[in-house]
């Protein structure tokens, strides 16, 4: 499949949270022929002005509502005469989803399923983004290929490996035009503070302690959104229909070497670090082998280790994005989170 007979009326759900945002950016910038509608129900994570830079541009459109709401995607799509849905709307934090998991089956794997029944109504392609979290935790020896079994641990997990099946169910039931991606960690611009790299940096920019779960040598791979974002694009032009795609470096680091790029790259003190009760279930280890993706034509830009450092410059660089953010609803959540954690090992 090549640009040109693709799509180029997508709808974006989720376009206003972290991923969503640099990829409709990304494509933009990219795909200058495209119209981009963004479905999003802009919950805390939603904001719109993630694409501040952009709403002018008349190529793009916001329209606020819940995937789950199936008369409105339909018209929606109608309207738009979308023929491509990139479906990143999601609860997406781990630790939100065992305080409370229910929205998560709601929007993860209810709203998923409204997507693909409007998609198998209208004849529309659907692209799904998944997560390496829907593997499990994987042993030291191993790297999650795209065939392995899906063994979600926590509730977060779980609900996006029920919607990455339900994804893999239509394709085979239906025949609708779907693909997948299985995104590692992303970090970047504009993630949401309660994800460990954002929390960390503006955490050690006001001088507030770092909480590392555990013995902090739980392991992630740490890759840029840009580099998600050309994953996504190589699938949409270059990937087969009906497979899926690992996105990741394929290199993995544990949280306490991911804590030491942070404070170094913002010139903080690694006293500022604690060890607080873990999170419960907490995954061990993810790591993906990528080469699925690279045999279609994707490298990524950037090493873990330079993705970590470049996302904790750009929260030093861009306070005004997160102050307003860490002093408002988000710091009921914090407080629900990590003040009994913390109570007694401030400095
Ligand atoms: P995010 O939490 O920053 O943003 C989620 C977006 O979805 C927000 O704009 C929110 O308003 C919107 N949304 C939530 N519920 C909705 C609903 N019912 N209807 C419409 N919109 C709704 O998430 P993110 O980190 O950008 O993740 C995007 C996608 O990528 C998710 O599907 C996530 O599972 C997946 N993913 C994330 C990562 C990561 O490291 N962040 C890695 C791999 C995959
Ligand atoms: O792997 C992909 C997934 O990455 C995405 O599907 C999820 O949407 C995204 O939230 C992320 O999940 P994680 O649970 O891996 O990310 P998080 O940033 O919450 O945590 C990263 C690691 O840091 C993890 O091992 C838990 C640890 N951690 C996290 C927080 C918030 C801490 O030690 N302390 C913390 O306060």
């Amino acid at each position: 499949m090549t640009t040109d007979n693709l799509s180029s009326r997508l709808l974006v759900t989720g376009g206003c949270g972290f991923i969503g945002s640099n990829f409709v950016r990304y494509w933009l910038g990219q795909h200058p022929e495209s119209r981009v509608v963004v479905y999003d129900k802009l919950t805390y994570a939603g904001r719109r002005e993630n694409l501040a830079d952009l709403w002018d541009d008349p190529r793009l459109l916001l329209v606020v509502g819940d995937i789950g709401d199936q008369d409105l995607v339909r018209s929606t799509c109608q309207q738009e005469k979308i023929d491509l849905v990139v479906n990143f709307a999601a609860e997406t934090h781990v630790d939100q989803s065992i305080l409370g998991p229910l929205v998560f089956t709601d929007t993860n794997v209810r709203g998923t399923h409204v997507l693909l029944e409007v998609a198998r109504e209208l004849g529309l392609r659907l692209h799904h983004i998944s997560t390496d979290e829907v593997y499990g935790h994987v042993r030291d020896d191993h790297q999650s290929m795209e065939t392995d079994p899906l063994l979600p641990r926590s509730p977060y997990a779980a609900s996006k490996a029920a919607a990455d099946q339900l994804v893999g169910a239509y394709a085979i039931t239906y025949g609708l035009p779907v693909t997948i991606t299985r995104g590692a960690n992303n970090v970047g611009p504009y993630q949401y503070p309660e994800k460990a790299v954002p929390l960390f940096a503006t955490n050690a920019i006001l001088g507030e302690p770092i909480p590392v779960y555990g013995d902090g040598l739980h392991m992630r791979d740490y890759a840029h959104v840009y580099d998600h974002c050309t994953g996504i694009e190589t699938v949409l032009l270059h990937g087969q229909i009906g497979e899926v795609y690992n996105i990741g470096t394929g290199r993995e680091m544990t949280n306490l070497d991911m804590v030491d790029i942070v404070l170094d790259t913002l010139g903080k003190s690694h006293d500022l670090i604690r060890h607080v009760t873990d999170r419960p279930g907490h995954d061990r280890r993810y790591s993906m082998n990528v080469d699925k993706l690279k045999a279609v034509g994707w490298q990524p830009k950037y090493d873990p280790k330079e993705a970590v450092a470049e996302a904790a410059k750009w929260y030093a660089e861009n306070q005004t994005w997160w102050e307003p953010i860490r002093s408002g609803e988000f710091r009921e959540y914090y407080d629900r989170q990590y003040a009994e954690r913390l109570a007694g090992l401030e400095p």
